[in-house]
């Protein structure tokens, strides 16, 4: 899959690093035309840098910048007149008040639904929101636990996308349903957020249930739906 990544900051270098090494074809973009370059470089002969427009209509395309840069940064990419139309848009977007973890958006929206109300025709997919960027680089390290990345859709082919950029960034997908369940997924990564900056492990508030005792490998994907 040609993935374009909008954004040259912290999860644009992690997920970057990762599809790169599973062999995908990268094309970054952002504001700064020289920190896009200098990522394109840093990631291999797979990836180039090209402008945001050019970035939009990869199959797939990363989100990776604040919340609050999205509406400028979609628009920049031309979303508005069309240029992601059929493209699958991953939404890692964590609309919450720094260090509080409060969610931004009004009670009962979800940051994906109105980024897919800012991209015309875009399959948005929420996703790759929750695990911190580093965990990208340590995944495959002997002993780290197994990691599992929690998405949303409404369209199944680009949730398929998705589930399949999850495994090859070492993951496991967990398919929670269409678009409508995003505001929960944001919701559980606030929670996740606040803990962790009150200084609080959010592993110790999330209770360990074990898997069934039939679950002798790890799935593929788990459906919850
Ligand atoms: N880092 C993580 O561990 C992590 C994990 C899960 C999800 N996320 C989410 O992923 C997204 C990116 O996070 P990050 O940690 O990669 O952030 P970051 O390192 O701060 O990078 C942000 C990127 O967005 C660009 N940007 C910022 N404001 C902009 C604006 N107004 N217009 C255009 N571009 C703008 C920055 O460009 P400049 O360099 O030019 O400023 C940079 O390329 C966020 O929504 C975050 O919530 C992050």
């Amino acid at each position: 899959v040609q993935i374009g990544i909008l954004g040259t900051g912290t999860l644009a270098a992690a997920l970057g690093t990762a599809w790169d090494r599973a062999g995908h074809e990268l094309v970054i973009g952002g504001r700064s035309p020289d920190k896009a370059e200098a990522l394109a470089g840093h990631l291999g002969s797979s990836a180039r840098a090209a402008a945001p427009r050019e970035v939009a209509s990869s199959a797939a395309v990363l989100l990776a910048v604040p919340w609050t840069a999205a509406a400028d940064v979609l628009r920049d990419a031309g979303a508005d007149e069309g240029t992601m139309r059929g493209t699958v848009l991953l939404d890692p977007t964590n609309a919450v008040e720094h260090g509080v973890g409060v969610l931004q958006t009004p009670a009962g929206v979800s940051a994906a639904q109105q980024i897919a109300t800012l991209a015309l025709g875009a399959q948005v997919v929420k996703a790759f929101h929750l695990l911190p960027a580093d965990h990208w680089a340590t995944i495959h390290n002997p002993g780290t636990p197994p990691m599992t990345v929690p998405l949303c859709g409404d369209d199944s082919a680009a949730v398929t996308v998705v589930a399949g950029l999850v495994r090859d960034a070492g993951a496991t997908p967990a398919i929670l349903g269409s678009l409508h369940r995003a505001r929960q997924l944001e919701e559980v990564a606030g929670f996740v957020i606040g803990l962790a900056f009150a200084g609080s492990d959010p592993n110790s508030a999330i209770p360990r249930i074990a898997a069934p005792t039939h679950a002798h490998t790890t799935p593929a994907a788990v459906q919850l739906t």
